[in-house]
């Protein structure tokens, strides 16, 4: 329980990569900066009991275990019990910012290849990432569950040519359950992809998506 506090604590304290400070609240910081103990160690520990809450200890500890797989994680939850997700990576590169990762899922990556999955996005039970070149998912998106996403076919076609090119999944975009995105799509920020559909083409920002193949069923 202490490590998880701790590292809940650690990681709730935010890097310089993190830190975003407009001119206005720079030059406010810079007339009374505030002091250390209330703007770094008080907030990080509210933030960190915030966290331990939402989430619960042991999705903290799970998550631990899992951003060791990681090439550069920020704060990594496991939620949803057993199987604990699972990571193949035969030699790319996995970057994940502060996300959430559901039994089940599980992430490919080959030689060579990129996986980076943006801040605040979850992945739910069973879902599978596929990347032989690059699978980029955006910032708060919501993965439901079994979804399939890859950027290759996997076997080579009777031609014995293997086909692979890059997915981009935008940030807030919503992929329903049982959805299948396939190699060279791009999917718009703001976009929904409806449950059970085939993705094969790419998905205009904050197009509402469906069917095999998805078609547009309207645009916000
Ligand atoms: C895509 C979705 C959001 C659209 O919802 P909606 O706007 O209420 O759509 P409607 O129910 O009005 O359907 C509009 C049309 O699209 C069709 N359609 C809707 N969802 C579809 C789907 N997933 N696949 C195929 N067709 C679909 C409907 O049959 C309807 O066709 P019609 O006009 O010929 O009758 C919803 O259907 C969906 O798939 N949600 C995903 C739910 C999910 O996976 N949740 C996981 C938890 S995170």
């Amino acid at each position: 329980m202490t490590a998880v506090l701790v590292s809940a604590f650690l990681v709730s304290v935010p890097g310089p990569a993190l830190k975003v400070k407009s001119r206005v609240a720079q030059a406010t910081a810079n007339r009374r900066p505030a002091p250390v103990w209330e703007g770094d160690v008080v907030g990080a520990y509210r933030r960190a009991v915030q966290r331990l809450r939402s989430a619960g200890p042991m999705s903290h500890l799970l998550g631990l275990c899992l951003r060791l797989h990681f090439q550069r994680a920020g704060i990594v939850v496991v939620r949803g019990g057993w199987p604990f997700p699972s990571v193949e990576n035969h030699g790319g590169r996995i970057e994940v910012e502060n996300c959430a990762f559901f039994s089940g899922v599980r992430l490919e990556c080959w030689p060579g290849a990129l996986i980076r999955i943006g801040n605040g996005t979850y992945l739910n039970r069973n879902t599978e990432i596929v990347a032989a070149t690059s699978v980029t998912i955006g910032r708060d998106c919501k993965i439901a569950r079994d979804v399939i996403i890859m950027d290759t076919d996997q076997h080579p076609l009777p031609d014995g040519t293997l086909r692979a090119a890059p997915v981009s999944i935008g940030d807030r975009a919503w992929i329903g359950a049982r959805a299948i995105v396939l190699k060279g799509v791009t999917i718009g920020h703001d976009a929904i992809v409806g449950a059970g559909s085939t993705v094969t083409k790419d998905v205009p920002p904050g197009a509402v998506v469906a069917g095999v193949p998805a078609q547009i069923l309207r645009q916000h």
